[in-house]
C-alpha cells in the first residue's frame, strides 16, 4: 500500500504539530501581542476538528469525507457513534489497516470524539445518476438485502444509525473488501452482528450487495 505512504506521513506530521502547545508552533513569529490572540485561538471544538480533518484526514478520505481513493472509505454521512467506535478499534489495534492504524494510534480520546462529531455533520454523498446503473443487478441486490436482513439493521435507506454504519453511497471496492473481510475473519467487528449476517451469504452475493449499496438511491415515497 505504497500509495498511502505520503499521506500517512503528512497526517502524522500534522498530528504532531497539532499536539504541541500553541506557543511552540509560533516560535518564529513575534512574541504574542495581546490577550486577544489566545482568545481568538480558543475556537469551538467543532471548528477546530473541521480544520484538523481537512489537514489530517482529507488527503485520504477526501474533502468533506467524500473519498475517491482506492480502498479508503467515504466518511460523509456516517453516524458519529459508528465513527468513534471504529477509531477506537484502530487505536487499540483490534481493527488493522496499515494506513488507519498508524493514524489511530496517535489519537487521544478528545481527538476521537472531535473527529467523530465532525464526521457526523458531513452530509452524505448524493446517489449516482440512474442511467449509470445496471438495473437487473440493482434488483438482485435489493432482494438480497431484504433476504439477508441487511435492511433490518442498516435501515431501509441503508443510512445506519448509532453503532451501525451507513452503507448506502459507500465506495463499492471498500464495501466488497469489508464484506469479504467479515466473512473470512480478517475484519474484526465490534459485535458479532456482521459475522453472523454474512456467514451464510456466498461471496458472489456479497459482491452484488456491494454493487447495490454503493449505488443505492433512497426510494421515492410509495405510489
Ligand atoms: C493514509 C490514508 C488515511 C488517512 C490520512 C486517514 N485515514 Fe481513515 N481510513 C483509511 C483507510 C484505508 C481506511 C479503511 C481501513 C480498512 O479497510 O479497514 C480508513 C478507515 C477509517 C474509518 C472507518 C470507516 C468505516 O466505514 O469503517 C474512520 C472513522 C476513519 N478512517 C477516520 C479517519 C480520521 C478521523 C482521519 C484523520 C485523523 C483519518 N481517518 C485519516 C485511510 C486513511
Ligand atoms: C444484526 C444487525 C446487522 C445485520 C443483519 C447486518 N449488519 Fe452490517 N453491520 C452491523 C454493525 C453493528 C456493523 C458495524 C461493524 C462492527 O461491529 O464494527 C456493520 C457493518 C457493516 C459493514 C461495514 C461498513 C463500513 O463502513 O466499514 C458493511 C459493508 C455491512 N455491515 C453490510 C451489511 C450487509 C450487506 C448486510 C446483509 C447481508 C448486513 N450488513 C447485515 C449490523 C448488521
Amino acid at each position: 500500500m505504497r500509495i498511502w505512504a505520503a499521506a500517512i506521513a503528512a497526517c502524522l506530521a500534522a498530528l504532531a504539530v497539532a499536539s504541541l502547545p500553541p506557543s511552540a508552533g509560533a516560535q518564529s513569529k513575534p512574541a504574542a501581542k495581546k490577550a486577544s490572540a489566545p482568545a481568538a485561538k480558543a475556537a469551538p471544538a467543532k471548528v477546530d476538528y473541521a480544520q484538523r480533518f481537512a489537514a489530517q484526514c482529507a488527503a485520504c478520505h477526501g474533502a468533506n469525507g467524500r473519498s475517491d481513493m482506492a480502498g479508503v472509505p467515504v466518511l460523509a454521512g456516517q453516524p458519529s457513534l459508528y465513527a468513534i467506535t471504529q477509531l477506537f478499534l484502530f487505536r487499540e489495534g483490534r481493527r488493522n489497516n496499515e494506513a488507519m492504524t498508524a493514524v489511530g494510534k496517535t489519537l487521544t480520546d478528545d481527538d476521537m470524539r472531535g473527529f467523530a462529531d465532525h464526521i457526523g455533520t458531513l452530509p452524505p454523498v448524493p446517489p449516482p445518476p440512474a442511467a449509470d446503473v445496471d438495473a437487473a443487478r440493482m434488483a438482485k441486490g435489493k432482494a438480497l438485502a431484504e433476504q439477508h436482513k441487511c435492511v433490518f439493521c442498516h435501515g431501509a435507506a441503508l443510512d445506519g444509525g448509532q453503532q451501525v454504519p451507513r452503507i448506502g453511497g459507500q465506495k463499492e471496492d471498500y464495501l466488497r473488501a469489508s464484506l469479504r473481510g467479515f466473512k473470512d475473519g480478517t475484519r474484526p467487528a465490534y459485535t458479532q452482528a456482521m459475522v453472523s449476517a454474512v456467514s451464510q451469504v456466498p461471496v458472489e452475493d456479497l459482491d452484488t450487495l456491494a454493487y447495490y449499496a454503493s449505488r443505492f438511491t433512497p426510494a421515492a415515497p410509495a405510489k
